[in-house]
Order: C-alpha cells, then sequence, then structure tokens
C-alpha cells in the first residue's frame, strides 16, 4: 500500500444512518440487525468504514436503538439517537453536534453492506480534489426501481436526486441510481439541508432534497459511478437480503479460489466472511456446516448439515447429524452421535452419547452413556432438557420428557416422567448390600470340596 492510501482521514466523519424500521422487511428485528453474509448488515458497513481512519464513525441509531448500538459500538462506532426517525435528512440534522467540526462528512446507509473501503476512499478522494459540496456514489442499474434516481445535469454533475414516488413519466427511463453514499463539505451542507422542508407523502426530511438545493445555489454537485454496480444495493426487502446474500457468499468463494482453495461446484458453498481461529483435524468430514470463530473439530468428526458457534470443541470420533446447533463453547466428546438437537451454551456431552431431537439449555452436563429414546418404533418423540441439568451416566431419557433447569438425575436411570426443576430423578433398582455373603460363599464351596474329593488323577502313562 502506498502512503497515500495508507493515510488517515482525521478530516472527516463518518455518518451510518441506521435508526430505521425497515417496515418493508414485514420483520420484528430492526432492518440493520437482518444478516446477509455471516454477519448484520450494519456491521459489514462498519467494518467498510474503519480502514479509511476517519475522525469518528457515528451511527444514527432509533429503532432498537439500543441492540443497535450493542452491535457497533464494540466495532468502535459512536451513536446518536434519532426519535422520532423523521427521515434521512433528518437523521443528519440530529447529528451535527456529533460531526462538529470535521470538514467532510461521508454518509452511507446502513442498509447497504456490499460497500467496499476502496470505494469510499476513491469517493471522498474525488470530492476533495473536485471541491464539490456533494459527491453521490451512483450505480447504473438494469432494474433501478426501489432506488431514487440520478437527474444529471451536464458531464459528471448533478441536478436533482428523484425519489421513485416523485418520478415522472418521463424519468421512470431513469436507470442511475442514488446509492445513499456520499460524500458532503460540512460548511455547504448544513446551510442547504436547512433549507429542506417535509414536502412529501411521509412528512419526512430527506437529504435526498439537499441536493437540489445544493445544485440551485451554485455548488457543484458530482456523481461517481460504483465500480461494481452490486456494492451500492440496499436491503429493503427479504429478496435484496438474500440477492446482497448471494454475492457476499460468490465474493468471498471468489477470494478462496484465488488464493488456492480448490473449490467444486463452487455454488454450492457456502462460506462465512471470517470463521477465523478454527481448526480441522486429520480425518473429518464436513459437509454443510458453518464454523464460527475458534472452533476446534478433533480427529475423525463427521459433520452434515449442522452449525457449530463459537468456541465449540468437537470430538474425537463425534457424529453430528443433520440439523445438528451447538451453541458458544459446547463440548462433544468422542463416540457421541448428536441428531436433530441444539447443545446450549457451555454444555457438555463429553463420552458415549446418543442425542436426538432433544433441546439442551446452557451450562448442562449429559453424563457418559446417555441416552435419548427418541422413536418408539412408530414416531420420533422430543427430549428438552433445561438449564444447568445434571443427567448422571448411563442415564436414558424415553421421549417425551423434559427435565427442568437445575434438576439432577441419578446414574443408570431410566427417566419416563417430566423432572421438574431442582429436582433429582431417580429411576433404578434399590441396592442391597448382603454383609459377608461372598465369604460365606467362598467357605460353603471349600468345605463341599473336602466331602466330595476330587476325581483320581488319570494314570500316569507308563
Ligand atoms: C434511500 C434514499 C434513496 C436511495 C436509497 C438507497 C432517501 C429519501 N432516499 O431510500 O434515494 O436510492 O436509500 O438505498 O434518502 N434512516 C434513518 N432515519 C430515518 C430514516 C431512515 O436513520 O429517519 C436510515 C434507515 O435505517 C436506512 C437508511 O437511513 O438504513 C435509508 O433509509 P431507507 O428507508 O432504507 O431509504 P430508502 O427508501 O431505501
Ligand atoms: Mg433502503
Amino acid at each position: 500500500m502506498d502512503n497515500a492510501l495508507a493515510m488517515s482521514n482525521h478530516d472527516a466523519a463518518v455518518l451510518i444512518l441506521a435508526a430505521g424500521k425497515g417496515t418493508r422487511l414485514k420483520s420484528s428485528l430492526a432492518k440493520v440487525l437482518h444478516h446477509a453474509g455471516g454477519r448484520p448488515l450494519i456491521d459489514h458497513v462498519v467494518r467498510a468504514c474503519l480502514p479509511l481512519h476517519p475522525k469518528r464513525i457515528i451511527a444514527v441509531v432509533g429503532h432498537q436503538a439500543e441492540q443497535v448500538s450493542a452491535t457497533v459500538e464494540p466495532l468502535g462506532a459512536e451513536t446518536v439517537l434519532q426519535q422520532p426517525q423523521n427521515g434521512t435528512g433528518h437523521a443528519l440534522l440530529v447529528s451535527k453536534r456529533a460531526i462538529g467540526n470535521a470538514k467532510y462528512v461521508i454518509v452511507l446507509p446502513g442498509d447497504a453492506p456490499l460497500i467496499r473501503t476502496e470505494t469510499l476512499r476513491t469517493l471522498l478522494q474525488k470530492h476533495k480534489t473536485a471541491n464539490a459540496a456533494a459527491t453521490i456514489l451512483t450505480a447504473v442499474l438494469a432494474d433501478p426501481s426501489g432506488y431514487g434516481r440520478i437527474l444529471r445535469k451536464s458531464g459528471d454533475t448533478v441536478a436533482a436526486i428523484i425519489e421513485e414516488s416523485q418520478l415522472t413519466p418521463d424519468q421512470r427511463e431513469l436507470n442511475e441510481i442514488n446509492s445513499s453514499i456520499y460524500c458532503f463539505t460540512a460548511a455547504k451542507l448544513w446551510p442547504a439541508l436547512a433549507h429542506v422542508k417535509p414536502n412529501n407523502k411521509h412528512r419526512e426530511i430527506y437529504l435526498t432534497d439537499a441536493i437540489s438545493v445544493l445544485n440551485s445555489s451554485g455548488e457543484t454537485v458530482l456523481a461517481e459511478i460504483a465500480p461494481d454496480p452490486r456494492e451500492t444495493l440496499g436491503c429493503n426487502t427479504r429478496a435484496d437480503l438474500a440477492a446482497v446474500d448471494r454475492t457476499f457468499r460468490e465474493w468471498k468463494r471468489d477470494q478462496l479460489m484465488r488464493d488456492g482453495v480448490t473449490i467444486q461446484l463452487p455454488e454450492t458453498v457456502l462460506v462465512d466472511p471470517d470463521g477465523t481461529r478454527c481448526t480441522i483435524r486429520t480425518g473429518s468430514v464436513l459437509r454443510d456446516a458453518t464454523l464460527g470463530d475458534g472452533v476446534l473439530v478433533e480427529p475423525h468428526c463427521v459433520i452434515d448439515s449442522s452449525r457449530l458457534e463459537s468456541e465449540v470443541i468437537l470430538g474425537p470420533f463425534a457424529r453430528l447429524r443433520p440439523e445438528s446447533h451447538l451453541l458458544k463453547g459446547a463440548r462433544v466428546g468422542n463416540f457421541v452421535e448428536i441428531k436433530k438437537s441444539t447443545i446450549g451454551e457451555g454444555s457438555k456431552a463429553p463420552h458415549l452419547s446418543y442425542i436426538g431431537d432433544a433441546k439442551v439449555g446452557s451450562k448442562s452436563n449429559i453424563g457418559a452413556g446417555t441416552i435419548t429414546c427418541n422413536y418408539d418404533g412408530f414416531a420420533k418423540h422430543p427430549t428438552t432438557i433445561g438449564n444447568r441439568v445434571f443427567v448422571g451416566s448411563d442415564t436414558v431419557l424415553v421421549a417425551p420428557v423434559k427435565l427442568g433447569d437445575g434438576a439432577y438425575i441419578a446414574a443408570g436411570s431410566v427417566i419416563t416422567e417430566n423432572v421438574p426443576p431442582d429436582a433429582l430423578g431417580i429411576a433404578r433398582g434399590r441396592q442391597s448390600t448382603k454383609p459377608n455373603w461372598a465369604a460365606k460363599k467362598r467357605r460353603e464351596l471349600s468345605a463341599n470340596s473336602t466331602h466330595h474329593p476330587k476325581k483320581k488323577p488319570h494314570k500316569k502313562r507308563r
């Protein structure tokens, strides 16, 4: 990397718009927390900005502010609360103080996760070089529907952004779209935004309207076409999320193949952006498996259509059949077979077990030789094991059956009835101990042998 590229951008603040609800997803989860490419959308956006080393990265939060903040703050972003959410322009106005005296403001929507650092760097560079008031990252799309359109004035300069709902029939032909990624010169941005009125059916202050204000006051607004149009894709619908996820997976496979990894039928292989620090030891076969960070697969494990979250330790000699889900820090050891079951955080099944159609909570211990009897010859039945349950060795759990939180199961039990929280379940024959029985038996046996002397030994051959 040359020095100019490695340079930080202390004159710029990054503002990520992430306060909206995402009504079109029809979801209870805030839009920017939906996953694509193995991470929340906003996570990708913050990570793309980090290498720019801006003065600060600010996320505008509102809907599910706490969860969104909890996602971005560990990555190094600050947050500003926008309540209520009166539009993308309003999101900038509430962030004015946090942006402070930064000379440039790079704005990104939290729902467009495919943006690359290099593209942002180029955008900022062009903006500075041209001494523009605003530079918009755009893309030319075959199907521009759903996006605001760029109305060009001449050459590189822009007259306005027209939101889809406000397009005239002629303007529907425009296929250059607004990515909602911009670079603004702060001193020009604030006066322009002050002139924007909520002139739309949602009564929102649209950031896009600041563009025509800048243009009317004689300022330069540029458009920079993204090198790959997919970098601008926003996720307003579930179909958008799927399309963006597909692109992430494709990019990841391309990268791996460039790095020398052979991938057969690449379109069928799904790799998260960076499961780091994983170890897969010899003789293990993984098919359609998803591994979090720091997973250790010991030798000779077979994993089929299953998911192992971070810090899981598996094997040696473990088998995960389809739909097994091992949560963070779970441990599944030798000669354990798991089928269609969840093993909760930090729970352990270290040896010789069959766990099928079961849900195990967190911090539970499944003793050696525990078997879930999930099949009665006709149908499969579920087993539910709560949190902090201790299942003694050689226990048979006859499903359907539930073990409450904190329950304790005596070793060697055949459990056919639910065990309530914190109770002991014991189901086995009681031991009876007969003192001196063995010594007596031995005495009897030796007494018998004196009354019935042994057969005469065979005559020795002469
Ligand atoms: C916006 C643009 C559109 C562009 C598209 C690109 C406006 C008015 N329109 O439309 O020109 O083509 O992005 O994807 O800007 N947000 C807030 N506070 C708010 C409203 C929104 O933080 O009050 C956030 C949202 O959480 C989202 C981003 O801003 O991350 C964009 O909002 P969204 O509703 O997705 O706008 P689009 O309709 O996609
Ligand atoms: Mg959007």
